[in-house]
């Protein structure tokens, strides 16, 4: 622990010295089963040779010229992004939080272009995160997060809260000062909230017949995460905007946001940037990263994963309810619902070498790397069923 870093963790008293695949080890050689992933952000594992590679290989050429040259890492990038999804353009930017911040940024500006001055307000879900910026606090539901924080307490900002599922209250909110709505197909933070079936084409419906934009944050179920290169796929609906980051660059900081040309050409060069956003470095990383999760063979096997945890875990507490009580989520991104304190039963997995993330409602996320195989996912069982059984 340091006296000179920011209190802005209650952070774990463990620290690695080096990962492998899903595995991380500590300089007491006691290693751990890592389903925590950098809260998906290892969506590769660690030290993934292919990653490895391209991080070495552009390493030695250039790591970052800035956006005032032309960049052809971040061109191609762009273009495999774009080939995989509903989007024409991409803007690149380091973090979920920037990707929050230049998607109001450019609801709000499209609506302005086209002369809709009163189209301002986005509305937004319960449970919801999306960054630590201004913006993003605003966006997101939780009072911790703002308090202090805004140049006025308890502002809604021009965020309209609705909660998750309910159509037509979400209906009632829409007037001529609605921008778009954003939200995350499944909220994270939140405790892994999958949104109903129907639910995302429901919205696109709406969007389409209010003129408002629908608008994605896919910065940590997207990229492969739940089976799907993008999360909204599992809804059969094509989006305007989402924004990308976490897996997006396998462990090397990177965001982006994909959206549709008739939002895209409300900006002209100087109103939106990043000086590091797509540089080199970032770019090549990312494209081994897009590269790898594109391949059916991963997709399904973070599928086929995602259901055998979920069988098994059921099992576990079909037996007793006294620790766990449900599993859900999509692919490798799963939420166990606790009935002891999340934290508890996150702490006795730690102890038994396998690693968790609470998340909100007393839920512990699984989120292991998308290539574990099915003998790591049944270690994981293992010690999930003794940390319950020595919990009840
Ligand atoms: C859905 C979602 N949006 C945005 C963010 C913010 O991303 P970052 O921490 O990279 O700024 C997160 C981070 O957990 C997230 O889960």
């Amino acid at each position: 622990m340091s006296n000179y870093l920011l209190s802005t963790y209650s952070r774990i008293n463990l620290s690695f010295t080096h990962g492998k695949g899903a595995w991380l080890f500590t300089n007491n050689k006691k290693k751990y089963l890592d389903f925590a992933s950098g809260i998906a952000v290892s969506c590769l594992g660690h030290s993934n040779p292919i990653l490895l590679k391209a991080l070495k290989s552009q390493s030695e050429k250039l790591w970052h010229t800035s956006n005032l040259y032309n960049i052809k890492e971040q061109e191609r990038l762009a273009q495999e992004l774009c080939n995989k999804s509903f989007a024409d353009k991409v803007f690149f930017c380091n973090s979920g939080a920037e990707a929050t911040e230049g998607l109001i940024k450019l609801a709000r500006k499209y609506h302005h272009i086209k002369g809709d001055f009163l189209k301002k307000n986005i509305i937004v879900l319960d449970n919801a995160f999306h960054g630590r910026t201004i913006t993003g606090i605003q966006a997101g539901s939780n009072s911790l997060h703002k308090e202090g924080f805004l140049a006025k307490e308890n502002c809604s900002c021009g965020f309209i809260r609705v909660p998750l599922g309910d159509i037509e209250y979400l209906k009632s909110k829409i007037n001529i000062n609605t921008a778009a709505i954003f939200f995350e197909p499944i909220q994270g933070e939140g405790g892994i909230n999958v949104c109903p079936k129907n639910y995302l084409n429901q919205i696109r419906k709406i969007c389409n017949q209010n003129n408002i934009l629908m608008i994605l944050d896919e910065v940590q179920c997207g990229i492969g995460r739940t089976g799907k290169v993008f999360a909204y796929e599992w809804w059969n609906v094509k989006p305007d905007m989402v924004g990308l980051a976490k897996g997006l660059g396998g462990g090397f900081p990177i965001g982006a946001i994909l959206l549709k040309n008739k939002i895209a050409k409300c900006i002209t060069p100087g109103s939106h940037g990043s000086t590091f956003g797509g540089n080199q470095l970032a770019c090549a990383v990312s494209l081994a990263v897009m590269k790898e999760i594109s391949k059916k063979k991963l997709l399904k096997n973070v599928l086929n994963l995602g259901i055998f945890l979920e069988k098994k875990i059921n099992k576990i507490l079909s037996n007793n309810t006294s620790v766990i009580t449900e599993v859900f989520g999509k692919g490798l991104m799963l939420g166990v619902k606790c009935s002891v304190p999340n934290s508890d039963l996150a702490k006795i997995l730690r102890k038994k070498g396998l690693l968790v993330v609470p998340a909100s409602n007393n839920v512990i996320r699984l989120l292991p790397p998308l290539n574990i195989t099915k003998k790591e996912a049944q270690k994981a069982i293992d010690i999930i069923n003794e940390a319950v059984n020595d919990l009840k």
